[in-house]
This record gives structure tokens, sequence and C-alpha cells, in this order.
């Protein structure tokens, strides 16, 4: 079996560039684009793709030329917006943590909005706006209290959870915020997780912020748009995910006829299925009765396995028949949590090219650099075509930023 990305062969890439390998299809970015775009028309959504999914420079151009927006979490994800192409008054700013510096750096570029979420971060933003003599475009991040159903680690819409403002006191924080002179109220948002599988948490989210939208409106508070936070889930191994113009249906409903624009901030359905990661088997091994298939991508390239437990499909571009085993899928990092896939189906051996899929969202961009492991190198695929969108970083240049300075 030969495996391909478009038009093009994944054991030429892997041969041309070596592995691990991130490969993305640019033509998989533009329909998981447009499906947002089609199931949401009517609604003219503002759709800021979340950076932190994947903020390869290349996938930001990329949807930038198709009129998308950005959602950032940090100056470093400004400076790659600005950098890719992309514009920052279609640019949100998310995040519970953001600093004095990088408020001034995304008020002097002039971005749309600063999704605020708490009391002090509402003062902090007011006193570095006046100090750049801007007002700030404000929308309050509020927690909707609403159980996103997802693993806890990317559960954000709960009362438990570091994220937003608390719903008893969202009307209080707009009252403050309109008193700030330096601010000035657009919208609200909330954000309640991530790989969403069912739909009804987001619809209940979107309700309770109608709910305080219509409270604020009758206090002479009107806002200008309504950002429901990140997207749905996607298929990873047999999960259903909910259907999107079901979702646009119901916010149809619910917006009515409100003078609200809506915003987005998809992040893993618009790159997740996009993306897959090349591995090459380096050899099995036994433990007594329990096998192992060690390949050379580990945690370090793709951690969400090891962080959550997550499921990624992994195929053989040469399965051998007679020669299928259950296996962990290893890599070589020094921890017991350095797995891929644990108790699958796979048929292996040395040298053999494996597909893990649904890397497009949240592995690149979660890389590190553990066990001093250069982070591996990533293609784009177009048609026939493809360009390598970042070299494999090199340990030269993992060491030549450090001293050895005794
Ligand atoms: N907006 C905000 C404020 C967010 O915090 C996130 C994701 C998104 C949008 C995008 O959500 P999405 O459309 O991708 O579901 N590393 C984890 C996912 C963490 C998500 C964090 N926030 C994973 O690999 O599953």
């Amino acid at each position: 079996m030969s495996l391909y990305c478009e038009n093009v062969s994944l054991n030429a890439l892997a041969e041309e560039f070596g592995t691990p390998l991130y490969v993305y299809s640019q033509a998989a970015l533009t329909a998981a684009y447009e499906n947002y775009a089609s199931a949401f028309d009517g609604l003219s959504p503002l759709l800021c793709y979340a950076v932190k999914a994947n903020g390869n420079l290349s996938i930001l151009r990329h949807f930038a030329g198709l009129g998308c927006g950005f959602d950032i979490v940090s100056g470093g994800e400004l400076a790659r917006v600005l950098a890719a192409g992309g514009r920052a008054d279609q640019t949100i700013f998310s995040g519970v943590g953001k600093s004095r510096a990088e408020m001034m750096y995304a008020l002097e570029a002039g971005i749309k909005c600063f999704n605020v979420e708490s009391l002090p971060e509402l003062g902090q933003l007011n006193a570095a706006a006046a100090e750049c003599g801007i007002v700030a475009p404000v929308s309050l991040r509020i927690n909707p209290d609403v159980d996103a159903q997802t693993h806890p680690y990317i559960s954000t819409g709960l009362k438990a959870n570091k994220f937003g403002i608390a719903m008893e006191d969202a009307e209080a924080a707009y009252y403050h915020a309109a008193t700030l002179p330096h601010l000035r109220i657009t919208g609200i948002d909330c954000h309640i997780g991530s790989q969403l599988t069912n739909l009804s948490p987001l619809v209940e989210a979107c309700g309770r912020l109608l709910d305080l939208a219509d409270r604020l409106a009758a206090q002479g508070i009107e806002l200008e748009h309504i950002d429901l936070g990140g997207g749905v889930g996607i298929v990873y191994h047999d999960e259903t995910v909910p259907d999107l113009s079901a979702y646009a249906q119901a916010v149809r409903h619910l917006l009515g006829n409100r003078a609200l624009s809506l915003i987005l901030e998809p992040g893993r359905s618009l790159v997740g299925n996009a993306g897959l990661l090349l591995t090459r088997v380096e050899r099995v091994k036994r433990n007594g009765d329990k096998y192992f298939v060690v390949v050379d991508a580990a945690m370090n390239d793709l951690m969400r396995p090891a962080l959550y437990q997550a499921y990624h499909h992994i195929d053989n571009t040469n399965p051998q028949p007679g020669n299928t085993f259950t296996a962990d899928v290893v890599g070589p990092v020094c921890e017991t949590g350095d797995f891929l896939a644990q108790n699958r189906r796979i048929a292996a051996q040395t040298g053999d090219l494996l597909v893990i899929r649904s890397a497009g969202a949240y592995a690149a961009s979660m890389a590190s650099n553990y066990n001093t492991r250069p982070r591996a190198a990533e293609v784009l695929v177009n048609g026939s075509e493809f360009r390598l969108i970042r070299p494999r970083e090199q340990i030269t240049e993992m060491l030549e930023r450090e001293l050895a300075c005794l």
C-alpha cells in the first residue's frame, strides 16, 4: 500500500525530508475553512483561526488569503499573524495572562478586540491603553458554567476552571468596564472547551450569553458582536462530531433579529485532519508478552496521547501480512508516558513508514525539545506540489543559544 497526501506519495516525502515529518494538505485546509463559511452562510461570521492549534507561517498565510481572522493568546502569536500577512483588525486576543507588554503591542498593532477574562485585567488594559493614547476594544469572556463533556484538561467553561468571568459577576463587570475611559465595550465571548462532540453545551452557552446581552442592552450597553469561542470536535477514531449546519441553524435561531455579528474561533477543526505525522519504525521489541513498536517520533512531537490519553489512528504504508500483533507504539523519550498508541493492532517491522493521523492540530504547535530532540520538519502539499514550510531543527541551533559559563 502506498499512501498519498493529495497527489504526493508519503514515502517520497519521507525519503526526501526524513522522519519524523509533519505533512499538511492545503486542499484540506481550504475545505475545512469553507465548510464553516458555507454552514454559517447568511450570518457572515468572522472566523478567527485559533493560532495555537498550528501556528506555522505558511498555514497562517493560507488562512489569511481565504479571508480568515485570527485568535491569539500571546504576543508571539500576534507576531506570527503579522509576519504571515494576517490583518490586525481581524485579530482577537484571548487568554487569562496577557502581560502589560503584550497589551501594548496588541494596542499599537490595532487588533479588533481584547477578550478580557477578569476585573483586574480590565483595569490593567485601561491603564495600558491610556499610556498608548488608544481606546481598547473589549469583549468580556463569560464563563457560562456549562459542562462541555470533553477531557477535563481541555474543558474550560465550568466554574472550577480558571477561565472567564463567572456569570453571576458578569453584569457588574460590564458596568465597571463602561466606567473605564480607555475601554470601548464591543462584545461578549466564551469558550467552553475543545474537541466537543456534543452540540448542546455550545448551544446552551450561546443562549446564556444572549440572555446576558439582552440584560445589558436593557441597561444601555449595546454590544456589537458575540463570539462563541472554539470550533467543533473532529473524528480521531469513532467519535460522532457535531454537524456544522445544525450548529449554525441553532445559532441563527437563537440570534433571531438581534443586531449582533458573530465571531467563531475554530482551531482543531480547521487543521486537525489536514495533517499527519510520518514516523519510521526503528525496531520491534518484546518484554515478556508485551510488544513495543519503537518509532522515531515521540511525545515531544505529539504530546496528545501522553497528556490526554488521546487516540490517533496509525497506518503502515507497507504492512506485511502475517506480521500483525498488538503493541504499544512508543518513541525514544525516556518516560513511560512516551507512547503514541497503546494496545494497538498493528503490522510493523524495522524500517516501515507509519502514518499517524489527525496530527494537524496541537501536534507541531505543542512540540518541545525534550531529550534534546530537534523539532521535526513540516511540509505543505498542494496537489502534486509540496513545499518545506519548516526545515528540521538542527542540534547546533538548539545549542547555540545556551552558554556553558562555568
Ligand atoms: N479559543 C480559545 C480561547 C481557546 O482556548 C481555544 C483552545 C480555541 C479557541 C480553539 O479551540 P478548538 O477549535 O481547537 O477546539 N492541546 C489540546 C487542546 C487545547 C485547546 C485550548 N484552547 C489538545 O490537543 O486537545
